[in-house]
């Protein structure tokens, strides 16, 4: 095991931002994980571990502790002699090949969540989501290091509480570390082009009965339209949660914005746009704090110039969140994780 020390974190993250970790390492293989765990508590260091770092701010300061870089790799395609195919990724790999690879394969099932940055030990955690579809929809388990136990667990779907963009990896920090992940996907399966921009893009392309392969590249098409090039820019997509209201609340405010797009969840509670709200609403598009603007194609997303810090993220995520509270009453909570030890 190399640890090393001092390791500026900036570049381990697509927000491109962050101070040094105390410790960092990076694992290929289940067994160097257990080995960094294991230092890391032998020495009482907090430890995170971390994918394509697309989904966390860290601290100007950095963290006190020991990162660890989930690099193990591998995947197998099981056909089961039904409709479905048993895919099983290990936490390493790129979402994004991934997502390339079924729709080669002709599997349906993950195609909605195509180009989106990130590891697939990321994806059960977050329950990415985009297009219409979630992946814990397609998760049948997800293997994990209990590292209260210092063993090697299976997780079954429900054991891992999903909704929308929360699981229990969420819940318990630290306590669940993700190294494989088993999905079904389907080869005969029907495509979902049900969400708004989807439908928009097939009406005005005129194509009434799209391929797989056609619906990934309009989600990857639609998906540049609208959010910036984390290859260029500081970003982790959405910085908020899409906020969930009470029915009465939502009507009240359909009542007085009557565009405001809302969907029901299954518990009668309604997911409001937070992009509209901050767009159309609060007029934040414009806004910026240092480096750090509000991106002017998606009001959910924050871009980072070279040079921008964490405090100028929160500062600026502050603003927005006190903005959203003034004008409509709702409590808005983050998407990306604040990564601070
Ligand atoms: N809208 C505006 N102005 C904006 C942004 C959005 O009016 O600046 C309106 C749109 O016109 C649309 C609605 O708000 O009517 C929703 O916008 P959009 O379809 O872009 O989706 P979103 O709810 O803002 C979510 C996910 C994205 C995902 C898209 C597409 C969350 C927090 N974000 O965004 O995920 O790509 O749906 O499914 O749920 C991410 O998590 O990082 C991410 C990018």
């Amino acid at each position: 095991m190399n640890i090393q020390e001092n390791i500026l974190i900036a570049p381990y993250t697509t927000f491109k931002i962050g101070g040094p970790a105390r410790f960092f390492c990076a694992v290929a293989t289940e067994d160097g994980l257990v080995e960094a765990v294991r230092y890391a508590k032998g020495e009482g260091l907090p430890f995170l571990v971390i994918g394509g770092g697309s989904n966390l701010l860290f601290s100007d300061s950095g963290y006190a502790g020991l990162i660890i870089k989930n690099e193990i790799m591998g995947r197998t395609f099981t056909d089961d002699g039904t409709l479905y195919s048993v895919v099983d990724a290990f936490a390493g790999e790129d979402w994004e090949n991934l997502v390339r690879e079924t729709v080669e394969k002709d599997l349906f099932g993950i195609e909605n969540l195509s180009a989106i940055p990130g590891k697939v030990g990321a994806s059960p955690v977050q329950n990415i989501g985009a297009y219409g579809a979630e992946v814990s929809k397609v998760i049948v388990s997800v293997r994990v290091l209990d590292t209260s136990t210092m063993q090697f667990v299976e997780l079954s779907q429900l054991d891992c509480k999903f909704s929308y963009r929360d699981s229990i990896f969420k819940h318990e920090k630290g306590h669940y570390i993700v190294t494989r992940v088993r999905f079904r996907l389907c080869k005969l399966g029907e495509l979902n082009i049900e969400y708004g921009a989807l439908q928009k893009y097939f009406v005005e392309k005129d194509m009434t009965k799209p391929s797989l392969k056609e619906v990934r590249d309009a989600v990857i098409e639609i998906r540049k339209s609208k959010l910036p090039d984390w290859t260029m820019w500081g970003t982790a997509g959405s910085y908020f949660k899409n906020p969930v209201i009470e029915a009465a609340r939502f009507a009240d405010l359909r009542s007085e914005y009557p565009e405001l797009p809302g969907f029901v969840e299954h518990d009668g509670r309604v997911k409001v746009s937070l992009g509209y709200i901050l767009d159309k609403i609060c007029n934040a598009k414009g806004l910026s704090v240092g480096n750090v603007s509000v991106y002017e194609k998606q009001a959910l997303v924050l871009v980072a110039k070279p040079g921008a810090t964490a405090t100028e993220v929160l500062n600026l995520a502050n603003e927005l969140m006190r903005l959203v509270k003034e004008k409509t009453g709702i409590v808005i909570e983050g998407e990306v994780e604040w990564a601070v030890a």
